[in-house]
């Protein structure tokens, strides 16, 4: 069964370009081997990422990310069956955005701190997906 996670986390401070590019290098190559596809989003200390693959495998690489020192405070949003990937092309598709972004492509205009953005998600975790093809927009341009 094809499923999906979309959660967000905290990066372990400090965390530098050369550590993001690291967590993107693993991330890649563990996705490869699982055939998992997805997207990380880096805003201001937030990572917020789509992870996308067979429910079993999803599931035991989400346990890893979880137990992951680089990062902390690890929100699900939402998880569960899907149709399609909606990430088929990339193994770990990287963007960076600002808070405005991800307000905007969550429906919360008004909303514009990260903190307050990510109550929002996880109160109404249909937020979810819409940010996940926020994502999308940003990385196809
Ligand atoms: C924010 C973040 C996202 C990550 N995303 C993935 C991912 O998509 N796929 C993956 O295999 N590892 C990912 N990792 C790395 C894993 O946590 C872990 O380091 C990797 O799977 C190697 O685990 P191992 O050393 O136990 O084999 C991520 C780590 C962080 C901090």
């Amino acid at each position: 069964m094809l499923y999906h996670v979309i959660y967000s986390s905290r990066a372990t401070p400090p965390l530098t370009v050369e550590q993001l590019q690291e967590i993107l290098e693993d991330a890649r190559a563990g996705n490869e081997k699982r055939d998992v596809t997805g997207a990380l989003l880096y805003i201001d200390g937030v990572f917020m990422q789509v992870l996308e693959g067979e429910k079993d495998t999803v599931v035991a690489l989400m346990a890893r990310i979880t137990a992951d020192t680089r990062h902390e405070d690890v929100r699900v949003y939402h998880e569960g069956a899907v149709d399609h990937r909606v990430f088929g092309s990339w193994r770990m598709a990287y963007a960076d955005g600002t808070p405005a972004q991800l307000s905007a492509w969550a429906g919360l205009p008004g909303t514009t701190t990260l903190d307050a953005i990510l109550a929002e998600l996880g109160r109404d975790t249909t937020r979810a997906s819409a940010v996940a093809r926020g994502i999308l927009g940003a990385i196809a341009g």
